[in-house]
């Protein structure tokens, strides 16, 4: 038995958790600063690393306490170094070395992203080769993974992620931040009434691009407003929600062709969209060789616990990293 300790601070979560074997959760203490960077309509980096500093110790004792687990009994520490917002990152990072050092663990380095993957774990295990699809505030990819902890990208988007174009409609609609939930609950209520473009829906290649629906759905509300007319808010997220769908299940329905896996797992914040899910899932009916591994609804966002599981990953293959780890906040796959 593996038990990982695991940090991840990369964004406005500080969080700690414990898994074992890569898939067991003993605990994943989660703090998040939503309400702190609500009323500037997303993340302030300055009082985001402020947050950290005031959390990070009390959701690691709240981490270990829940886990019912010593210092003594741990193998190793997780720790997110990249990419994410700089400031926030050293929090997480200083934390995760100072414990080390204090226990004498080894450091084990770990690609957020990656983190995201993995956490299809807590679903079910992975079988090899799998597809992914990871969608979240700052990433939409497409990535091939031929085992364990390797990546090569097939596609990604052009300009802003999934996530942002929700975040971004939601700011124009004056909705809350970060607007992804609230647009899915919306798009139940509304109907599809709107006609938005799916952005290079024809083009040969796995890549995605929302600035053009995005400038749409803008262009769409101004104009409205202009003539003076009323717009129905939930037939625009139903509308909305349906473009962003269609484009990530066109490219992923043309990539499972291209590439028959044994799984497909949905990844990232996104994932926790219903018609996403939903689609998907039918989808996945239509190719019984290819399991279909959402990460579950409670760990699609950031959380440490999917750092431990990517962790583990590493773990295996000794790959650790020194007390001169560093952050990487541009770091890709
Ligand atoms: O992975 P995540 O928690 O943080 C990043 O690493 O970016 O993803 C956050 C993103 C935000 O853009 C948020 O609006 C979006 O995930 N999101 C959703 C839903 N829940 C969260 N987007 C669509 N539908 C949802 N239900
Ligand atoms: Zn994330």
């Amino acid at each position: 038995m593996t038990k990982i300790i695991s940090f991840e601070s990369s964004a406005d979560e500080t969080s700690v958790a414990i898994v074992e074997d890569g898939h067991i959760i003993l605990s994943n203490a989660v703090a998040t600063q939503i309400n702190s960077h609500q009323r500037f309509g997303g993340i302030v980096p300055e009082v985001a690393s402020r947050h950290h500093i005031e959390w990070i110790t009390r959701v690691l004792d709240d981490a270990l306490q829940t886990a019912d687990v010593k210092p003594t009994e741990l193998d190793a520490v997780a720790v997110t170094y990249g990419p994410g917002l700089v400031g926030s990152l050293l929090v997480g990072l200083m934390g995760a070395k100072t414990f080390a050092l204090a226990h004498n663990l080894p450091i084990i380095p770990v690609n957020h992203l990656a983190g995201h993957i993995a956490a299809a774990n807590f679903n079910q295990p992975i079988i090899y080769p799998a597809l992914a699809l990871m969608v979240s505030g700052g990433h939409t990819e497409l990535v091939l993974m031929h085992e364990e902890n390797s990546f090569a990208v097939l596609g990604e988007t052009r300009d802003d992620a999934a996530g942002e174009s929700f975040d971004k409609v939601g700011r124009l609609l004056k909705l809350p931040y970060p607007a992804g939930k609230t647009i899915d609950e919306m798009a139940h209520r509304g109907q599809a009434t709107i006609k938005f473009p799916t952005a290079m829906a024809h083009e040969d290649n796995y890549d995605f691009s929302f600035s053009g629906l995005k400038s749409a759905v803008i262009n769409y509300v101004h104009h409205a407003e202009q003539k003076g007319e009323i717009i129905n808010h939930d037939d625009l997220a139903t509308s909305f929600q349906n473009a962003v769908v269609d484009a990530l299940i066109g490219r992923t329905r043309r990539a499972l062709k291209d590439f028959p896996v044994k799984s497909f797992i949905l990844a990232g914040g996104v994932a926790a969209n219903t018609q996403l899910r939903q689609e998907l899932a039918t989808l996945l009916e239509t190719i019984p060789e290819t399991q279909f591994i959402p990460v579950p609804h409670q760990y699609t966002g950031d959380n440490a616990a999917m750092i431990g599981a990517a962790g583990y990953w590493h773990y295996k293959q000794k790959k650790f990293a020194g007390l001169d780890l560093n952050t990487d906040p541009g770091l890709d796959f």
